[in-house]
């Protein structure tokens, strides 16, 4: 089948099955433009909670699937490659995760949502990279708060809220490759581009960005600024929306150090056409879990809604 048959099939079986495609800005171009809804992990997950469909698409990683699967506990949600992992979430094992939290009995868990839902469980509040400060903010100054998993977003938010939070170690492969070295070259060929960043980067790539955010407020600072050049230090998927909403606009991606295509995620590349196709016609593979878990794990993102 061509891409162009794939897509038809794709949005016949959308209406057959009264299914709802969200799907995150890294996926790849033809997923988003057939998708009903492409966001951040926030609004993914408000999307998820609010949908009337009756079957959830979800292209993206497991740990968003898993959490769309959590608000809607009677629907199927489908997930076109149950590989489709994160390294953040693989960095913070549910059992490595208890001890920490047994370690610290005197500390509130705020956990970004790149994690499984064991960890959720194991958690008092979720967070994204959208809401992270605005939840932190809330929590009284003489709480202690442990932070997971990423430690990168753990050590901005210090910094922009002046806490000390207690920060587990892990961080994403595709926001740690950016190089340094080729930025300041980059900015010399472009002196008129602006660095903007997602907070999963390094400190000493956020410390050059003019504007630091979530995919989506990324996305909506280049669509209000006046600039015309930007040098996009996250992955690159994201560019796609950027140049639809945008024109005359320059989106250049910041390079890794090595030659390679480290700035794209492999986990989110793992979802294509073909399997998208594929699951919505065999209804599999879909977000398996049991109830105990479920429940569990909803608590802390409930929370996380109520407070953002
Ligand atoms: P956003 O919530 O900003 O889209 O981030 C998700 C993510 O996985 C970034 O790597
Ligand atoms: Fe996880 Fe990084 Fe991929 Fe985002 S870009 S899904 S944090 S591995």
């Amino acid at each position: 089948m061509t891409p162009q048959e794939f897509e038809n099939e794709i949005r016949k079986l959308k209406k057959e099955l009264n299914a709802v495609i969200l799907a995150h800005y890294y996926q790849e171009s033809p997923i988003q433009d057939l998708a009903d809804f492409v966001g951040d992990s926030l609004e993914l997950s408000r999307r998820a909670a609010a949908t009337t469909a009756d079957v959830i698409v979800f292209c993206g990683v497991h740990f968003m699937a898993e959490t769309a699967k959590i608000l809607n506990p009677h629907k199927p949600v489908l997930l076109p490659d149950l590989l489709a992992g994160c390294s953040l979430s693989d960095g913070c094992p549910p059992a490595a995760f208890r001890k920490f939290r047994e370690a610290h009995p005197d500390h509130v868990a705020i956990t970004y949502i790149n994690c499984s839902a064991e960890v959720k469980a194991l958690s008092d509040i979720i967070c994204t990279s959208s809401n992270a400060e605005k939840i932190v903010s809330q929590i009284p100054l003489d709480q202690l708060i442990l932070f997971s998993p990423d430690k990168n977003l753990g050590a901005y938010i210090n910094k922009k809220t002046g806490r000390n939070m207690l920060l587990w170690n892990a961080s994403c492969i595709v926001h740690e490759t950016f190089s340094e070295r080729k930025l300041i070259g980059l900015q010399l060929e472009h002196p008129d581009a602006e660095l903007i960043a997602h907070p999963e980067c390094e400190d000493h790539i956020l410390a050059k960005s003019a504007f630091i955010g979530s995919t989506s407020m990324l996305l909506k600072y280049v669509q209000e600024s006046s600039r015309k050049k930007f040098i996009v230090g996250t992955e690159y998927g994201i560019v796609h929306q950027m140049e639809k909403h945008t024109t005359g606009k320059t989106f250049l991606p910041l390079p890794p150090e090595a030659n390679c295509s480290c700035n794209e995620c492999p986990h989110m590349k793992r979802n294509t056409l073909e399997k998208l196709f594929l699951c919505m016609k065999n209804m599999h593979p879909q977000i398996e879990m049991n109830s105990d878990l479920l429940n569990k794990a909803r608590k802390p993102i409930d929370k996380m809604l109520a407070m953002s």
